[in-house]
């Protein structure tokens, strides 16, 4: 195993933090010292292994920055415990790389980092979403490669989603915001399905239908389905935004995709297992109109064999929340769960967590996942 390259800020600092990658932005590196922290930060790019992360905690650590390319199990909370640690946040909303159980049984916090990706994560779906539709990947490689030999009515006809139906599975923080985009830009219907109701986001679209009536134009509709399987049949752009757990693991699979309009663009911009990507890879050679949009993949970096292949596939390496704003937002939100855990702070339960951002934060963690288990008293409590 090769070494990693690593530095020190902050050498002095009294509780020492690994931070497993590279951060932008210097607020989360200023959170980190102001609570009197060593930081110790791994430079290397490639992603750290569990031993690898194991011997950076050592025999001696407080808290742990880490990433949701790595695999925090038992292993690696009984190592942060038996050296001392109290804090871990993943640089991430999602937090299905955390076994955040055994966390709780050696009694460990788990930070996350929503609200910074929402709008970045929801436009990264809708660029998809259009980009698919419209196929500028398949008409940008054609015209790198030299194929252009001038304008054609024929030419790389896409889909006109104006008007038309648009699906999301999973309707919390991004699913919605996705939501809202497609109605509000493209005057689009909206079928979702979430097992809890969106009472906002369906109020929200009903008096936007209001509004357009009261300009004389064609209102829009929004629709809550029972099923995953009545927004597959329904919509003509697809967006997914669930959670991966058990429950969503291969939630869009080859009998899902077979509901689908031959027609239809499924995004996914969520966590890779949830579409079964071979079966993906499989419907769309036989369905040369279908498209998809991929930001995530089944066994990241890697692709399921003839994903690549496929013109009516885009693809992009996992950068829907990659916005400097955004990317610098999770690096302070994530720095100041430790800190501020490190510090003896309550968890943030305030709805506005980015005045962790700005200005003098407030004596809190802002998002500690498994707060309530581990009796971490709430801010204002
Ligand atoms: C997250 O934070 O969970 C995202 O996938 C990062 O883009």
């Amino acid at each position: 195993m090769a070494p990693k390259e690593w530095e020190t800020h902050n050498p002095s600092g009294s509780k020492r933090v690994v931070v497993t990658k590279n951060l932008p932005g210097s607020r989360w590196l200023q959170t980190l010292i102001k609570a009197g922290c060593r930081v110790e930060l791994c430079t290397a790019t490639d992603v750290l292994s569990v031993a690898e992360i194991q011997a950076a905690i050592g025999a001696q650590c407080d808290g742990v920055l880490g990433q949701l390319t790595e695999d925090w199990g038992d292993e690696l909370f009984a190592a942060l415990k038996a050296a001392g640690g109290t804090a871990y946040s993943n640089v991430a909303v999602g937090y299905n790389n955390v076994d955040v159980a055994a966390a709780t049984k050696h009694g460990l916090p788990v930070g996350n980092t929503p609200g910074v990706l929402t709008e970045t994560t929801a436009q990264m779906a809708v660029t998809l979403t259009f980009a698919a539709a419209r196929r500028t990947g398949e008409a940008e490689r054609f015209l790198r490669a030299g194929k252009y030999k001038g304008w054609l009515m024929t030419l790389f006809l896409g889909e006109l989603l104006w008007h038309k139906t648009v699906g999301v599975i999973g309707a919390g923080r991004i699913g919605a915001t996705y939501a809202r985009m497609m109605v509000e830009g493209h005057k689009m219907n909206l079928i979702y399905h979430d097992i809890y109701p969106n009472k906002d986001l369906e109020e929200y679209i009903a008096a936007y239908a209001d509004f357009l009536k009261s300009r004389g134009e064609e209102p829009v509709s929004c629709k809550r389905a029972d099923t995953v399987e009545d927004v597959l049949r329904e919509a003509d752009c697809i967006s997914v935004h669930t959670v991966l757990d058990e429950s969503t693991h291969h939630l869009i699979n080859a009998t899902s995709l077979a509901l689908m309009k031959e027609n239809a663009i499924l995004v996914n911009t969520s966590r890779g297992p949830v579409v079964d990507e071979a079966a993906l890879v499989a419907h769309c050679r036989k369905h040369p109109n279908f498209r998809a949009g991929l930001d995530v993949f089944e066994d990241e970096p890697q692709m399921k064999p003839g994903l690549v292949e496929l013109d009516n596939v885009l693809i992009v390496p996992h950068i829907a929340s990659a916005t400097r704003w955004t990317r610098e937002g999770m690096a302070t939100l994530a720095a100041a769960n430790v800190a501020g855990v490190l510090s003896g702070y309550p968890a943030w339960n305030q709805p506005d967590i980015l005045s962790f951002l700005e200005g003098e934060s407030p004596k809190a963690a802002p998002s500690i996942v498994n707060a309530k288990e581990l009796g971490i008293p709430l801010f204002g409590d």
